[in-house]
């Protein structure tokens, strides 16, 4: 993919569960002169979501579904479809996607997870790095397939993990490189 620029920006939507500050990393990104996106919509599995906030803060579309069957998986393909949407950027999004959904958007799914893929795929990442006495964890943002967190890796960053960390305290270090590391895997995969 070449790198966009102006009107040629492509447009993606991001899907949260929780709290979104990827999501407020990549808004944040989305403004920069020199990057490639505009995010459109926000899509989320839960109406609690705190990162639901960044819609209204930002002015940006948002939309709750429920994720639970092909239907409502089909809706939502309707509405990306609508939207003209290009990119998908799974962020802290807490719901595994069907096959054929992610069938519909071959190539174009993202996903950012809090570890050294491929170690330490699926939930509670920090705590089983910490209870192996790894000595560095980390970030790792990669193209999605049907297989759990097992697609093409883009990029990684590694976070040393320190004798006092707690799952707690090497998650908040691992977010903080979250944030610049989401940004930095969409500029690589435009400028390829
Ligand atoms: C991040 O650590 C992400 O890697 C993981 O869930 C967390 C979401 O954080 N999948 P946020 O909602 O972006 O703040």
């Amino acid at each position: 993919m070449a790198l966009l620029t102006g009107s040629n920006k492509i447009n993606i939507a991001v899907f949260i569960s929780g709290t979104g500050s990827n999501l407020k990393s990549l808004i944040k990104f989305s403004k920069l002169k020199k990057s490639p996106i505009i995010i459109k919509m926000i899509i989320s599995n839960n109406y609690k979501a705190k990162g639901l906030q960044y819609a209204n803060i930002y002015k940006i579309k948002k939309k709750v579904f429920n994720f639970k069957n092909i239907l409502s998986e089909k809706k939502v393909i309707n509405e990306l479809k609508k939207n003209d949407i290009h990119l998908i950027c799974l962020a802290g999004f807490m719901k595994i996607l069907s096959k054929s959904f992610i069938k519909n958007f071959k190539g174009k799914i993202l996903n950012i997870h809090p570890s050294l893929l491929p170690k330490y795929k699926g939930l509670n990442t920090h705590e089983r790095a910490i209870r192996n006495k790894d000595k560095y964890s980390g970030c790792t943002v990669h193209f999605v397939n049907s297989r759990l967190d097992s697609g093409e890796i883009i990029n990684q960053k590694k976070v040393r993990i320190k004798k006092l960390d707690t799952p707690k305290i090497l998650a908040k270090k691992i977010l903080i490189q979250e944030h610049k590391l989401y940004p930095a895997a969409i500029m690589k995969i435009f400028s390829l």
